[in-house]
């Protein structure tokens, strides 16, 4: 948080009334197509990491772009929670709740193996539904969870805190 990631702040772009009127959308397409962007961003995930990771648990579908950099770098493999409907193994899922109705995410129920150590990774934190969900998705696989990171938070909507409370180490370059 704070002054320090000013480089990575100023390279996401605001678009106002996305997807609804009201929402300022947070767009990370312009921090991704600079290449000191996408670098330091990463970079700065990984330093927030503490310890040994297994797999990294990318979210569908922004979470997709950060999660394989980082697992690269970790020499750890990547696990894909992606939106139902799209896996085409046995999965198990978890639902979650959103303004209007619910959503579900899935994984291959054998994607990981007991205790297995994961980092969860994300563009955003917002209300924190998606997180939540997928850290009690990957629990329910028997998944080690202890640690998220994100580019962004947006504290306003109490999904850090939230997911804190999970017992969840977060960390997000800015706020
Ligand atoms: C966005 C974002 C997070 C989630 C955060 O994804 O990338 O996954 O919302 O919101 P929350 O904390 O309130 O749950 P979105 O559902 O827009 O999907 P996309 O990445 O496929 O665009
Ligand atoms: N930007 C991108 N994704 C989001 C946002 C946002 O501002 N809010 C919820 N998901």
């Amino acid at each position: 948080d704070g002054a320090a990631n000013e480089d990575i702040r100023r390279r996401i772009r605001t678009i106002p009334d996305f997807p609804k009127p009201g929402i300022q959308f947070r767009d990370i397409t312009t921090l991704l197509l600079d290449p000191e962007g996408l670098s330091l961003s990463v970079e700065r995930m990984l330093e927030q990491v503490e310890g040994e990771i297994d797999l990294v648990a990318g979210i569908e579908a922004r979470g997709f772009v950060f999660a394989p950099a980082i697992a690269l770098a970790l020499g750890a493999g990547v696990l894909l929670i992606r939106k139902d409907g799209k896996l085409p193994g046995a999965t198990i899922a978890e639902d979650y709740a959103l303004e209007y109705g619910s959503d579900r995410i899935t994984i291959h129920a054998d994607a990981c193996a007991p205790g297995a150590k994961v980092l969860l990774v994300d563009d955003l934190i917002a209300t924190g539904g998606t997180a939540r969900a997928a850290v009690r998705l990957l629990r329910k696989a028997g998944a080690t969870v202890e640690q998220a990171a994100f580019v962004i938070d947006l504290p306003d909507l109490g999904g850090a805190e939230a997911l804190r409370s999970d017992g969840i180490r977060v960390s997000a370059l800015v706020a």
